[in-house]
C-alpha cells in the first residue's frame, strides 16, 4: 500500500478503510494514559478498534523510554502479534515515536498507522518517518526512520487540548510557513490557532503538513535540504533546555516559536532578511506567545548548550536561517559575538 497523509475528520470510517485493504492478522492499538480516556473513546465507532489489543504507556515525555517500549514490545508477543499485524499510534509525539519505533523494531518490522492526537503530533511528529527514544538522558538517541503506511490527520481531537498545547504547534506551523513563502507567513500570522472552527484548522493542519511532506521527500534520511526543517531550532532547544535546567520547563513548540524570532534577527544580520518582516514575525510571537525567561546572564550557558546540540560538529554552531521566506540557508556556522548581539535585540524585541 502507498504511504499516505490522510486529512479528514471521519477518523474511524478512514481506519476502518485502510484496515480492510490491508487485512492485518490483528491490530494493536497504541495509546497514553491521557489518550486513552480523551481520544480512543470517541473512536469507539470505528470496526477495527472493536476487535484491537489495547497498550496503554503512561504518558508524558519522560516515559518515552526502554520501560515503555519493552512494554510495548512485551504486549505484542503476549497477544501473538506477527509480520502481518498492524499497530495503530493513536497519541501525541510521545506516541508516534515510540510506537513508530517498537513497529520499527518488532519482528524485524511490522506495518502501522499514525493517528495524532495534539496540533504538535499532527503538523509535525507523526509524519516525516523519524521514530524513537530518548536514552540516557539523551533525547531520540535511539531510533530508526520508519513511515506508517498512513497518518491520519484530524483537528476533531484538539478540543481537549489546553491553549499553551495549541500554541505550542502552532511554533511548528509558523516555522513551515516562513520555510514556504512570504504569502503563507502573512496568511498564518492573520490565524488566531486558539480560537479557529474545526474544519478551518483541518485546512490549516493539512497546508502546513504539506510544507514538511515535500521537504522530507527531497531529503527522507536528512542528508542536506531536511535541516531546512531545523529553522529556529538551535536557539529553541537552547532555550527550551534552559528552562528545563530552571525547573520551569516549556512546550517544545513554544521554545521553537521564541527559537524561530531569534533566528529571524539573525537571519537580518547575516543574510538581510527582510526588517519588516522579521518585526512583524518577532510582534505576533510576542503577543500570541508568554514572555521568554531570559537575561544577559543566560547567555553563557545557553551559548553552551547550542555547542552542545547533537546536530553540530566539531564544537561549531551551526544554523538553518533565512535570506527570505522561502529562501533558507543551512549549516551556517555562526560567530558567538553575532549569537550574543542577536540575543541583546531578541531581548529588546520579546520582552
Ligand atoms: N518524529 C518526529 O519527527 C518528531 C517531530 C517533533 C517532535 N517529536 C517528538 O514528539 C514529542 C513531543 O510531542 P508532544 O508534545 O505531542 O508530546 P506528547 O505525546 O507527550 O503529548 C503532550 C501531552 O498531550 C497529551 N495529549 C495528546 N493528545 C491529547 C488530546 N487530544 N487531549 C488531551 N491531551 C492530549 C499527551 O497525553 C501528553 O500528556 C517529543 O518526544 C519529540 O521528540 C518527534
Ligand atoms: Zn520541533
Amino acid at each position: 500500500m502507498q504511504k499516505q497523509i490522510l486529512f479528514t475528520n471521519e477518523v474511524a470510517a478512514t481506519l476502518d478503510r485502510l484496515v480492510d485493504e490491508l487485512k492485518p492478522s490483528k491490530v494493536i492499538a497504541l495509546v497514553d494514559s491521557n489518550t486513552a480516556t480523551a481520544v480512543y473513546p470517541t473512536l469507539s465507532d470505528s470496526r477495527a478498534l472493536k476487535g484491537a489489543h489495547l497498550v496503554v504507556c503512561p504518558a508524558g515525555e519522560c516515559n518515552k523510554n526502554l520501560n515503555s517500549l519493552t512494554h510495548i514490545w512485551q504486549s505484542l508477543v503476549e497477544v501473538g502479534a506477527d509480520r502481518r499485524s498492524v499497530m495503530v499510534c493513536i497519541g501525541g509525539g510521545m506516541i508516534t515515536d515510540i510506537g513508530g519505533f517498537a513497529a520499527a523494531t518488532f519482528k524485524r518490522g511490522i506495518p502501522h498507522i499514525n493517528i495524532p492526537t495534539n496540533l504538535l503530533g499532527a503538523v509535525d511528529a507523526s509524519v516525516g518517518g523519524k521514530t524513537g527514544i530518548d536514552f540516557l538522558g539523551l533525547k531520540n538517541e535511539i531510533g530508526a526512520f520508519k513511515s506508517p503506511v498512513a497518518t491520519i490527520v484530524s483537528s476533531r481531537f484538539f478540543a481537549t487540548l489546553s491553549p499553551m498545547d495549541m500554541l505550542s504547534g502552532y511554533g511548528e506551523m509558523l516555522k513551515h510557513a516562513l520555510l514556504s513563502s512570504t504569502q503563507a507567513t502573512a496568511e498564518m500570522m492573520r490565524c488566531d490557532i486558539t480560537d479557529i472552527e474545526t474544519e478551518s484548522l483541518l485546512k490549516m493542519v493539512e497546508k502546513s503538513v504539506r510544507v514538511k511532506e515535500q521537504i522530507v521527500a527531497t531529503d527522507p534520511l536528512e542528508t542536506g535540504l531536511r535541516k531546512t526543517l531545523n529553522l529556529g531550532h538551535t536557539f529553541g532547544h537552547a532555550f527550551e533546555s534552559l528552562a528545563m535546567q530552571k525547573e520551569r520547563p516549556v512546550a517544545h513548540g513554544i521554545a521553537v516559536a521564541h527559537g524561530i524570532a531569534a533566528a529571524l534577527i539573525l537571519s537580518h544580520m547575516l543574510l538581510q532578511f527582510p526588517s519588516e518582516t522579521m518585526h512583524q514575525v518577532c510582534r505576533h510571537i510576542k503577543e500570541q506567545y508568554p514572555s521568554p525567561l531570559i537575561t544577559c546572564k543566560d547567555y553563557d550557558a545557553l551559548i553552551d548548550l547550542m555547542r552542545h546540540d547533537k546536530k553540530n560538529e566539531n564544537g561549531k554552531i551551526n544554523f538553518t536561517l533565512l535570506k527570505s521566506a522561502g529562501e533558507a540557508v543551512i549549516n551556517l556556522s555562526v560567530d558567538e559575538s553575532d549569537i550574543r548581539n542577536t540575543l541583546d535585540i531578541f531581548q529588546d524585541l520579546l520582552q
